[in-house]
């Protein structure tokens, strides 16, 4: 087992270069499966969550193999096998894109439950429905989800989706590309990877507009080709080298963003005091004043994402003044709080909201953290503390951060990581 631990109290300097994002890279490689052909796909982070990724293409017979270190070709030609094991899929929950992917291509799936941080109830009834829509029957046997087209092949529908859903928008406009007929999905998620992973099928030959509204048209062709497509820059990454400027103070230039994915995030953090500077592919980020209070609500995109919750509430707890962050997607994802209050913050969590009564500075603390983003606003906190902290649970941050330790001390930050053999701590599941 191996745990960060970070000195804290230097402010940040220098630059930072993000990855590819994952949400979207865990969709383009699932959504390879659906191509039957050689995709070669570029600025893949280099994470956890896409080995796994890669393991369950594998599993279900693509050749894959890692071009350099942010370049992987699947060639999903041979795929066969239309199920996936357990072990596999329950370790990660961008695996439910391997059903829309086996479904739109063999018309039939068998796939785990997936698993994923534990962030409170996450359903999967919204991609169900889409799936049924588009004419297939949808069983759940003992922890295997079952799907098959009644008709041999999927064939379009129009589908309103109850509530805003990343995960169900991608998967149902993965299956409906190979379907017969022209699909609806009104009341689309917007996220940038949501974009993303419709430009990846396009440019496979899919035929796909209005990703990035909320109704997104899919008119089914019958085959999809090979091609080369580059992910784009990791949104939330780059938000989170933002919170922790915030916190630490420093001035840091994040290189391979897109500035507009930003926006939703760097004008949360410009009230709270941060100045920008926006460049074609990059932003420079400086904290030259103390940072000041504010309200927070998470919602889908273009809203403040919950994927930048945790990191926000922990530069928040060192605002003057007492800010409100409140969870708009999510039950139950304020659990880092009481890690947060042992290296000092005073936040009192009711529910969905959190209040938060600014403190001086955080002290070095040991801290846990239990899913990815409580991890990285742990670093953050960790980052502005004074005094040493040991922050474990680490896999956690490294199923979605590529080298954080490494970028972190490169702006100067003191973090290593360290081997910690005999520690009793809980490891569970992402
Ligand atoms: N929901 C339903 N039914 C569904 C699907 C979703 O009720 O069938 C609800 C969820 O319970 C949640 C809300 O709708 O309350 C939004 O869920 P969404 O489907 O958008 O989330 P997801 O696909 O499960 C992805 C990311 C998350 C990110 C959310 C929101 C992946 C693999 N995961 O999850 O990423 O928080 O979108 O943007 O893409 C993370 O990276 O730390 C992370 C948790």
């Amino acid at each position: 087992m191996i745990k960060y631990v970070i000195k804290g109290g230097r402010p940040l300097d220098g630059e930072v270069t993000v990855s590819g994002a994952k949400n979207a890279a865990l969709a383009v490689i699932a959504a390879s499966a659906l191509v039957g052909d050689v995709t070669r796909i570029e600025n893949i982070p280099k994470i956890i969550d896409v080995t796994l990724m890669l393991e369950i293409m594998r599993e279900l017979g693509a050749r894959v193999r890692l071009v350099n270190d942010s370049t992987v070709e699947i060639d999903s030609t041979n795929v066969v096998n239309t199920s996936a094991s357990y072990d596999a899929m329950r370790k990660i929950r961008g695996s439910y894109y391997f059903i829309g992917a086996l479904l739109g291509r063999f018309g039939h799936a068998v796939v785990a439950m997936p698993g994923g941080c534990n962030l409170g109830v996450r359903p999967i009834d919204q991609h169900i429905k889409g799936f049924e829509a588009l004419g297939a029957t949808v069983e759940v046997k003992s922890g295997f989800i079952h799907v098959t087209a009644n008709n041999g092949r999927l064939q379009g529908a129009h589908i309103y989706f109850d509530v805003i859903t990343v995960g169900a928008t991608i998967n149902v406009m993965i299956a409906a590309s190979l379907a017969e007929g022209l699909t609806v999905i009104e009341n689309a998620a917007k996220e940038p990877h949501v974009v993303d992973a419709a430009n990846f099928l396009n440019s496979m030959g899919a035929n796909i507009t209005g990703a990035g509204t909320d109704v997104i048209k899919i008119r089914g062709v019958d085959r999809l080709h090979g091609g080369t497509y580059s992910i784009i820059p990791d949104q939330i990454e780059a938000g989170t080298y933002i919170a922790a400027t915030a916190a630490a103070g420093g001035t840091v230039l994040i290189k391979n963003v897109i500035p507009k994915h930003l926006e939703c995030i760097t004008a949360k953090f410009n009230e709270i005091g941060l100045e920008f500077t926006e460049y074609d592919d990059a932003l420079l980020v400086s904290r030259t004043k103390p940072l000041q209070k504010t309200n927070v609500k998470t919602l889908p995109y273009p809203g403040f994402p919950t994927d930048m919750q945790p990191q926000t509430t922990a530069a928040l707890c060192l605002a003057e003044g007492t800010s409100v962050v409140t969870e708009g997607i999510y039950d139950n994802r304020f659990k880092y709080v009481e890690e947060l209050k042992r290296m000092g913050a005073k936040v009192q969590v009711d529910g969905k909201v959190a209040v938060i009564e600014g403190v001086e500075s955080f002290s070095g603390a040991r801290i846990r953290a239990c899913d990815l983003r409580a991890g990285a606003a742990l670093v953050v906190a960790a980052l502005s503390a004074n005094g040493t902290s040991e922050i474990i649970g680490v896999h956690h941050i490294e199923r979605g951060y590529e080298n954080m330790v490494e970028k972190v001390r490169c702006l100067g930050g003191d973090i290593k990581c360290v081997e910690e053999p005999d520690s009793d701590e809980l490891s569970d599941v992402g």
